[in-house]
């Protein structure tokens, strides 16, 4: 069973400069909702309620967003709007949070090696929050379907879209045989191909289910590219080892590291809350 839900979440967000010189890019908000929290009720609807937040330099405002602010209690209780505190203290309630820091930002395989210490020897999930998904099927979240998909074959398991070729370069991409209806089995991986010499165009996506041998191949990976300790270069060797799925999942995917993605996510969301 899945029980920690880990959020590297330690980067500079330098594409949203000068908004993320004091504001952690996961606290910008798509309406009213800043983006991590999208991530963590999405880990919640998989069952998953122990959050384990990688933070870095000028991240408090994720962990005061997740605590209680008693002077706006008191300012908002019985008023006409307390209404809005109602969606976080849910989730505050069902959930535990952990953080701990990433003092020197050496790339996404780095901040979760960082999480060691708040996984310990469990599998886990990754959510990277700049991705913002959202389930457009009945099977739910794209993390509870992975989940499900985990009770399966018990290995690592990344989510992964179709992506233009052109635009491979954005991303992690695999080659894999299929195994099932959306489920590859991982051969190959590169952190951002050109698109002339892609093995495929099947991007790797922000959400991951881990097995806890990743820690000891990630202390064991060297820099790849951009200087930076990439999971793609670590999942790529665990899938050497033994087993790694790649899962095309169902839903929407926004990518909010991105001005055009996020504001593609921003229309959307608009959309589907006036229509309610
Ligand atoms: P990105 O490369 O998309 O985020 O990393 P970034 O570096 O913050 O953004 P730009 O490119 O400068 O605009 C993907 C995820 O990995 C985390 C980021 O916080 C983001 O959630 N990350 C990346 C870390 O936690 N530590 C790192 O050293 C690098």
């Amino acid at each position: 069973m899945i029980k920690k839900c880990l959020f590297p979440a330690a980067g500079y967000g330098t594409r949203f400069l000068p908004a993320t010189k004091a504001t952690p890019k996961e606290m910008l908000p798509v309406l009213t909702k800043p983006l991590i929290q999208y991530g963590v009720e999405e880990a919640l609807s998989a069952n998953i309620d122990t959050m384990a937040i990688v933070t870095g330099r000028g991240k408090r405002a994720i962990e005061d967003h997740f605590d209680i602010s008693y002077e706006l209690e008191h300012q908002i209780k019985g008023t006409s709007k307390e209404h809005y505190l109602t969606e976080i203290r849910d989730v505050i309630t069902k959930c535990t949070f952990s953080y701990t820091r990433q003092i020197e930002m050496k790339g996404l395989g780095h901040a979760i090696l960082c999480g060691e210490t708040l996984i310990g020897n469990e599998p886990f999930a990754v959510i990277l929050a700049d991705d913002l998904c959202d389930n457009t099927c009945n099977e739910g979240g794209v993390l509870s379907q992975m989940v499900k998909l985990y009770e399966k074959y018990k290995c690592s398991i990344v989510a992964i879209e179709e992506v233009p070729k052109d635009e491979t370069q954005k991303y992690g991409v695999i080659a894999g045989t299929l195994e099932e209806e959306g489920v590859y089995k991982v051969f190959d991986m590169v952190e951002k191909p050109d698109p002339k010499n892609t093995p495929s165009n099947l991007a790797i996506i922000g959400r991951y289910i881990l097995t806890p041998d990743i820690f000891d191949i990630l202390k064991a990976t060297k820099p790849g590219k951009g200087g930076e300790i990439q999971i793609t270069d670590a999942l790529l060797e665990q899938s050497k080892q033994g087993k790694v799925m790649a899962y095309k999942f169902k839903g929407d995917r926004f990518d909010c590291g991105s001005i055009d993605g996020f504001v593609k996510a921003t229309n959307y969301f608009y959309e589907k809350e006036s229509n309610i």
